[in-house]
């Protein structure tokens, strides 16, 4: 390295999202009731739950197994938490390793090694594995079909670049998400290996004889990248906002980045979810020594100076890597990639079945960090509904329901691109409204940017703001009850709020732990524009949490930062937590171990800890089979805490799954060794 400046870019921790500053205005009227005082607080909050109606509503067409009337809704031993470097299930269960970063499943089949060149890994399974579902391989149904052979499609959110790199990064003194820049350049193929270890896998899995589940050579197999070309569909499309020199019509973009929890569409495709993408880009616009970039940019975080990864420095200058510098160069928007950053932070569709589908932005869902998007009970001739969190400090979230009704037999993706999309208000007396975002509604004008939809859609956070939605503690996931049809959303954490920032549906400041709130449409319909709300659980130790029963959680249940949340068919809600990386196993966080995976019983309240995860590591992700007697579960960025020393002297602080080598993100297959129903 003569002659070379070598310099480390470490854009920050994991997929923590910056708080977005930019443009965000003080806090509403709602906080005005400064409900800051603990004691007045939870007495409230028992109130509101209390208020709320829970009589079960109707049931929801579920497609997997019913619950048995005696089924056990929490028929486990609880495991304890952890600290240890391996997963830990529930006596009378089993977990093993399935489709683990690098795994070979397309093309040539390039085998896993610390070397893998850029190329090798996009016919790999990619790193960081996050949302996933099981597609039953019959192909007709998202819940009903096969058990034991099927398309398991999953996200890989982001990468580590010293572990994906791990043979020319190793005795360096690197943190998690450091890369190395020599002479202002980055060497190609490391970006071109990042860029392809990013996006979804679709990978054809079958239980094997012996019980086993392994990965199958299938001509479905497939990697979608942060190259793959893409449609954009919707209001969008066409539009000034999205013409670039690689589409000067508007139409489509490269790639999908930073793809975080997923969604179910009833007509049996996959969402992707772009969640931090604002990251990935930097665009130097400055009016002197000010930066002066465009509204649709600034307000989601993109850099004025180096992308997350620097992959705009990649040594080669191709179009593919030069993109992501969002600087205008050129005459127009058609000669250079200023609006390449307004092709990201959508909805993306994609057809697990057919290897040569172009995947579609969906951009009538809104843009903004998407954690991910879950759906009411698809009902003929009733509209499709979609929920959706912006995972952000003080964001929001969202309900999208489309104009044209639900029809079995014909439902594909354009039922996305017609209809409301609406921003969620919650109200201190346990009441919401959903606010659409819609040109002339809520206080949506073109005096201030938003006489379209597009421009709306494109600047939907801005949109919120001025519609007056309620700023909420980072919604990540969103479930259904299949059998209330209520709909909760994990509020994973926010450290900023303070104690006159709170407010019922946010009631802590400075919070810490997360909480889950969850709501009811009016008259049961999706559809709605009204709703009652009450919070579910308040995570946290024994001392500071409390359930939707009024009562603490216990050794058995303590958990923090919610995340990952999906309902069985039986109604059992699983908790998935990610308690950042700076934080875990440190001061008020210790207490909680390693992240953990727990299981709720919605109508008593209660919550049971089933599984605890190795070092380092998030649990995110989980699907069962439709017979529910076998479930897969994502391990994401096991090793994560390693320091930049211990990287350097060769000894991650994980090993997992391997127990050598590099430790690497992957997917658990559970069973129960009497072959029963998973939490029974
Ligand atoms: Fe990617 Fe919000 O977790
Ligand atoms: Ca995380
Ligand atoms: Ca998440
Ligand atoms: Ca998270």
């Amino acid at each position: 390295m003569s002659n070379t400046t070598v310099t480390l870019h470490d854009a920050g921790e994991g997929d923590e999202p910056v708080c977005n500053t930019s443009g965000n205005p003080t806090f509403g009227d709602i906080i005005e009731a400064h409900l800051s005082r603990r004691g007045a607080l939870l007495g409230g909050l028992t109130a509101a739950v209390g208020a709320m109606l829970v009589q079960p509503g109707p049931a929801a067409a579920q497609g997997t197994t019913p619950a048995a009337s005696s089924e056990p809704m929490l028929g486990f031993s609880a495991v304890p938490t952890a600290e240890g470097d391996r997963i830990v299930v529930p006596q009378g269960y089993t977990a093993r390793v399935i489709a683990a970063w690098g795994e070979p499943i397309t093309g040539s089949f390039p085998r896993f090694s610390a070397s893998a060149s850029g190329a090798d890994q996009g016919m790999q399974v990619g790193q960081h594995h996050d949302g996933m579902h099981f597609f039953p391989i019959e192909g007709r149904s998202p819940d009903r079909g096969s058990s034991t052979d099927g398309l398991l499609v999953l996200n890989h959110e982001y990468v580590e670049p010293r572990f994906l790199h791990a043979a020319r990064y190793a005795g360096q003194r690197l943190g998690g998400s450091a890369v190395v820049i020599a002479n202002d350049k980055r060497e190609t193929d490391e970006v071109l290996k990042e860029i392809n270890a990013h996006g979804v896998s679709v990978v054809r899995i079958a239980r094997q004889a012996d019980g086993t589940w392994a990965v199958q050579r299938d001509a479905r197999n497939r990697r979608i990248t942060g190259q793959t070309p893409m449609e954009i569909a919707g209001p969008v499309r066409g539009t000034d906002f999205l013409r670039t020199k690689y589409s000067p019509e508007g139409t489509r973009t490269r790639g999908t980045l930073n793809n975080c929890a997923h969604g179910v569409t009833p007509w049996n495709t996959y969402l992707t979810c772009e969640e931090n993408w604002a990251g990935y880009f930097r665009n130097g616009t400055t009016s002197g020594d000010r930066p002066t970039l465009p509204r649709e940019q600034a307000r989601y975080g993109v850099s004025t100076r180096r992308g997350r990864y620097a992959w705009e420095l990649a040594t080669s200058g191709a179009d593919e890597f030069v993109r992501f510098d969002a600087t205008p160069t050129g005459a127009n928007a058609t000669a250079d990639y200023r609006n390449e950053p307004n092709g990201f932070g959508w909805v993306v569709e994609i057809d697990p079945f057919n290897p040569e589908s172009v995947p579609v932005k969906r951009t009538h869902l809104g843009r903004f960090a998407h954690e991910g998007v879950v759906f009411g009970p698809a009902r003929e001739g009733r509209p499709v509904v979609a929920y959706s969190g912006d995972d952000a400090m003080f964001e929001y979230i969202y309900k999208f329901v489309s104009a044209r009704p639900y029809t079995a037999a014909t439902a594909n993706g354009s039922l996305l691109d017609e209809g409301t999309l609406y921003a969620a208000k919650f109200n201190d007396d346990g009441t919401g409204e959903w606010l659409a975002l819609a040109p002339g509604q809520n206080g949506l004008t073109a005096a201030d940017g938003f006489g379209t939809l597009a421009e709306i859609l494109v600047n939907t956070r801005a949109a919120a703001d001025k519609a007056g939605a309620t700023k909420m503690d980072r919604p990540e996931w969103g479930a259904v009850d299949p059998r209330s049809g209520e709909v909760y959303f994990t509020l994973t954490n926010n450290t900023r709020r303070t104690a006159e920032q709170a407010d019922r549906a946010n009631p802590r400041g400075r919070s810490q732990f997360g909480h889950i709130i969850r709501w009811r449409e009016a008259n049961d319909d999706h559809a709605a524009t009204r709703f009652a709300w009450n919070i579910f659980v308040l995570a946290g130790p024994e001392a500071d949490s409390r359930t939707s029963a009024g009562r603490a959680l216990g050794t058995d249940s303590i958990f923090a930062c919610p995340d990952g949340l999906w309902f069985d068919a039986a109604g059992r809600m699983w908790i998935q937590t990610d308690i950042g990386e700076s934080q875990q196993n440190k001061g008020d966080l210790a207490v909680f171990g390693n992240n953990q995976m727990l299981a709720a019983d919605p109508t008593t309240g209660e919550i049971r800890r089933f599984l605890t995860g190795p070092v380092g590591q998030e649990i995110t992700g989980v699907i069962t089979t439709p017979d529910r007697r076998t479930m897969f579960v994502n391990v994401q960025h096991p090793g994560a805490t390693t320091t930049s020393d211990d990287f350097a002297a060769g000894k991650p602080n994980s090993l997992w799954p391997d127990g050598e080598g590099v430790p690497r993100s992957a997917t658990i297959v559970i069973t129960k060794n009497d072959g029963g129903i998973i939490g029974t």
